[in-house]
């Protein structure tokens, strides 16, 4: 099978278009990172060819790159310190809205994104939507503080794997010029109290878990024919 024609391809597609049309003329918008967004961007394009006038703060260089192609003018966080809307992807959503991000290792820049956004779209096919978060959390760290901040998660009773590159040999280096650990817990059964607790170890800059948005959320779970839209 064709897998631009295969499901999650399909629901991605769904998702990232229907946030693309919720886009108002003038929005400062947040762009997320990962395959879910870049069909948002896609979308976004083509309003633009057809008047729509925005601009972008990118989450990442893969993302900024995408959007030069799109022809989406690009801004800065230092222009525009609150933006109107901020639409990423998410590797794992509650029913809480709580997420889990960071597989694309973007989520610091993410994080500062969707904080400075007055509205948070998520864009999600039904694979991410879980009952309890309970996957990998990435934790981005700075490289000087790798053995303090492995001990401090292993104590606290996760199995912490620095990340390594694909094509690369070694550790994967972030956007920020950092390192990643995916931190494996075995179950999350308070997300606030692990995202505060990760947060505060020296060394770590920011962790995946996404706890403190739930309140301008709006997640967007892309389907075969349509879409569902929560809340
Ligand atoms: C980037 O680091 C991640 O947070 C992505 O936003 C997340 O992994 C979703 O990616 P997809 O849309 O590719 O599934």
């Amino acid at each position: 099978m064709d897998s631009l024609t295969s499901d999650p391809f399909v629901a991605k597609r769904a998702a990232g278009y229907k946030a693309a049309e919720m886009v108002k003329d003038g929005m400062v918008l947040g762009l997320g990172t990962g395959s879910t967004v870049m069909y948002t961007m896609e979308r976004l394009s083509q309003r633009i060819h057809d008047g729509l006038t925005i601009s972008g703060i990118p989450t990442s260089f893969q993302t900024a790159m995408r959007a030069r192609e799109y022809n989406i003018p690009l801004t800065t966080l230092d222009d525009h310190p609150v933006i109107d809307l901020a639409i990423d992807g998410a590797d794992e959503v509650d029913p809480q809205l709580r997420l889990i991000k960071g597989r694309g290792a973007a989520h610091t820049r993410e994080k500062c994104v969707a904080a400075a956004a007055k509205q948070f779209i998520v864009v999600v096919d039904e694979q991410k939507m879980v009952t309890c978060l309970d996957g990998l959390v990435p934790v981005e760290i700075i490289p000087f503080a790798i053995r303090p901040v492995m001990d401090q998660l292993t104590a606290m009773g996760c199995i912490p794997v620095l990340r390594e590159g694909m094509k690369k040999d070694g550790p994967v280096i972030t956007d920020n010029m950092n390192f990643i650990i995916d931190a494996k817990f075995k179950k999350i059964t308070n997300p606030e109290k692990l995202e505060a607790v990760i947060g505060l170890i020296p060394g770590v800059v920011e962790s995946g878990l996404f706890c403190g948005f739930t309140h301008k959320t709006t997640v967007i779970v892309g389907g075969k024919k349509s879409c569902r839209v929560i809340p």
